[in-house]
């Protein structure tokens, strides 16, 4: 049973009518840009094919009342009385999502809703970012404002950072907000300007999941974060965006050796990111992989936050002889690499990079080859 029926069916069961709306918002796998989100610059991701849905029905007073399957678990919050969470769990994204919007000035109204999703929690496949944004799409729908992509996924990631406490860019709510089918999007993540660029032909995305996990809040990403920041104000400018890699080539020496590499990762992957978009719109997957590759040394040896799960995955895929590029994707430290193969090889290249990890780790790892799809949205009536 697809998603869209199973909450359903279970809204019908709960509250003996069907939904009056059923919505649903993805996660994301990044192609290239990885923790240049932050310092202003380009990612690359693709909205997949796995979503949080919720089924739901307007309530005529401000509560929200909410049942996760996939937590086996059924709460209730007031819009007029959130409570700021002492350890966050799943009915705090909504919680945050309700508050920030209505710290906007939008006029929220209650659901009862019943939610669901198949994104793997934790694996670095933003997770959060589709209940964040499915969430929204859910008040939107019962509230009647207009929605605006880039406002919402603003939005989300502030519910995120102040009201979550985790202090992630913008770019898993972006394109959880504004994927598109069949598509990658290139973020400007200062102006949030997005150009689309399909797949090139005969080649498919395919999502490695290490089995390892690490969250992003205990993990290096704020230091990271800080480190570039500090090297942006040495060069006394906004961000690591605003220098490019000649200048960066002459500068760098006046940069300790550990911000130098940090910096050096930034600079590069922003200009990989742009030379990625134009090889997606030339249709050469070759040139693509080859970025790819270079984006995970990159991530591995200067930013350092791969593994040696990311690792291992990594190179059993680029070993393979189907296999354009593969490298670590998201936050790193664990979760998701990320592999360009020839779609008419996919399954097999599943096969054997699987076996091979198991070879060299010891561990069950979860490959599939996904599909870019719509970003936040209505999908029933
Ligand atoms: C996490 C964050 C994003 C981004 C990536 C690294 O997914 O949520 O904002 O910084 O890490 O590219």
């Amino acid at each position: 049973m697809s998603l869209a029926n199973k909450v359903k069916a279970h809204f019908t069961a709960a509250f003996s009518e069907p939904p009056a709306y059923i919505v649903r918002a993805p996660g994301r796998v990044n192609l290239i840009g990885e923790h240049t989100d932050y310092n202003d610059g380009f990612v690359f991701p693709l909205a997949i094919d796995r979503a949080t849905f919720i089924a739901l029905r307007p309530r005529d007073d401000n509560r929200v009342l909410a049942i996760s399957l996939d937590m086996d678990d059924r709460r209730a919050f007031a819009l007029d009385d959130l409570q700021p969470p002492a350890e966050v769990g799943w009915i705090d994204y909504l919680i945050g999502v309700a508050w920030v919007l209505q710290e906007r000035g939008y006029a929220l109204r209650g659901w009862d809703g019943v939610v669901s999703g198949d994104v793997p929690i934790g694996s670095g496949l933003s997770s959060s970012a589709a209940l964040e944004l499915a969430a929204a799409r859910a008040f939107y729908c019962v509230s009647g404002f207009d929605w605006d992509a880039k406002a919402m996924a603003l939005a989300c990631q502030s519910a995120e950072n102040e009201w979550l406490g985790v202090n992630c860019g913008i770019m898993d709510q972006m394109i959880s907000a504004a994927g598109l089918q069949d598509r990658a999007l290139l973020i400007d993540c200062r102006s949030l300007e997005t150009e689309s660029a399909p797949l090139p032909a005969g080649s498919a995305v395919v999502i490695l999941d290490t089995g390892t996990r690490r969250g992003l809040v205990d993990s290096g990403y704020n230091e990271r974060r800080e480190q570039c920041e500090t090297a942006a104000r040495h060069f006394g400018l906004p961000a690591l965006r605003d220098i490019d890699s000649e200048t960066f080539a002459e500068r760098a020496p006046e940069l300790d050796a550990l911000s130098r590499k940090r910096a050096r990762h930034v600079i590069h992957e922003n200009e990989r990111s742009l030379r990625a978009h134009d090889a997606m719109n030339a249709g050469d997957a070759v040139a693509l992989g080859k970025l790819m590759m270079e984006s995970h040394i990159s991530l591995r040896d200067d930013f350092e936050v791969s593994s040696s799960a990311l690792d291992a995955i990594v190179d059993c895929a680029q070993a393979d002889e189907s296999c354009y590029g593969a490298r670590m994707t998201g936050a790193g430290f664990g979760g998701c690499a990320v592999a360009l193969v020839e779609t008419d090889n996919a399954k097999d290249f599943v096969e054997r990079v699987s076996q091979c990890y198991i070879e060299a780790t010891g561990i069950q790892p979860s490959l599939y080859v996904t599909r870019a799809s719509s970003g936040a949205e209505t999908v029933w009536p």
